[in-house]
């Protein structure tokens, strides 16, 4: 039996189990992925206990993906740029962690524009947190042509603007007048009521959520939910987890 899981401060509502048991049965694993609420000062011995118990690996979500850095053995390198994991492998005792996120947006927006042209794109981007960097981070990678970066408190957005090429941090108050010049909207803040009226988005622009329960953005206008992003970061941490057992025979 495989074991794997997910830390975190609230995930018995996750839907991570769904995603990697239907990922088990699909691939033929005999797998268990549970969940575990880990207090603050819990997580450095949660982590170890996975490892004596033999787990495979597990995943990492709110608040722990930065501060969980430290405790690692290996740090891959876009988990480092990004400066959050949320995979971790157990590869003969060692922890060794990954971002899956970044490739999981990505994924998810290729799947619905197969043939989106990022360098020919200027994107909105709202929050400035964590998720926000990851995105950051993947769209810099696929050379985009212009970020806008829209946050409540501006000085996050500024902050995290500097951390990158071509990012122009927007005040909140700004952002319906940015918006006519923009082809790709996401929002990674948390809010999932009316913020923001798209009517002068461009009738073409991809609107993307990363929350995946149906949210205001996307009944303006229809768009990329964040349950696609969910299913393709899973889809690698179970590859990276199981690679040797599942996919190269
Ligand atoms: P995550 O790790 O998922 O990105 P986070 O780091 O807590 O989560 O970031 C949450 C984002 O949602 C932030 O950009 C936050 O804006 P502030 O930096 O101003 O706090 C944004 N957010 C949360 N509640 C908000 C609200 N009521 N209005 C506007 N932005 C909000």
């Amino acid at each position: 039996m495989r074991r794997v899981g997910l830390i975190g401060g609230q995930v018995l509502n996750s839907l991570s189990p769904a995603i990697h048991n239907f990922l088990f049965e699909k691939y033929g694993v005999r797998g268990e992925y549970g969940l575990f609420n880990v207090e603050p000062d819990k997580l450095e011995s949660t982590i170890y206990e996975l490892v004596e118990l033999g787990y495979t690996g597990f995943n990492v979500t709110t608040p722990y993906k930065e501060s969980i850095i430290p405790l690692l053995h290996e740090v891959d390198y876009i988990a480092r740029e990004i400066g959050a994991v949320n995979t971790v492998w157990i590869k003969s005792g060692k922890m060794i962690g990954y971002n899956t996120d970044c490739y999981g947006f990505l994924q998810g927006i290729k799947c619905t524009v197969p043939d989106i042209r990022f360098n020919e794109m200027t994107a909105l981007i709202f929050g400035a947190g964590g998720a926000s960097r990851a995105i950051l981070y993947a769209l810099n990678d696929e050379k985009i042509k212009h970020i806008y970066l829209c946050n409540r408190t501006f000085s996050k957005a500024q902050n995290l603007s500097k951390e990158f090429k071509n990012v122009t941090p927007i005040l909140w108050e700004e952002r319906e007048n940015i918006l006519c010049k923009c082809d790709l909207i996401v929002n990674t803040t948390t809010l999932s009521t009316h913020f923001i009226n798209l009517i002068n988005a461009p009738h073409n622009a991809i609107i993307n959520d990363i929350i995946y329960y149906p949210t205001d953005l996307l009944q303006q206008r229809n768009g990329i939910n964040g349950l696609s992003m969910l299913i393709w970061q899973a889809d690698l941490s179970f590859r990276i987890w199981f690679d040797k057992c599942v996919f190269s025979n």
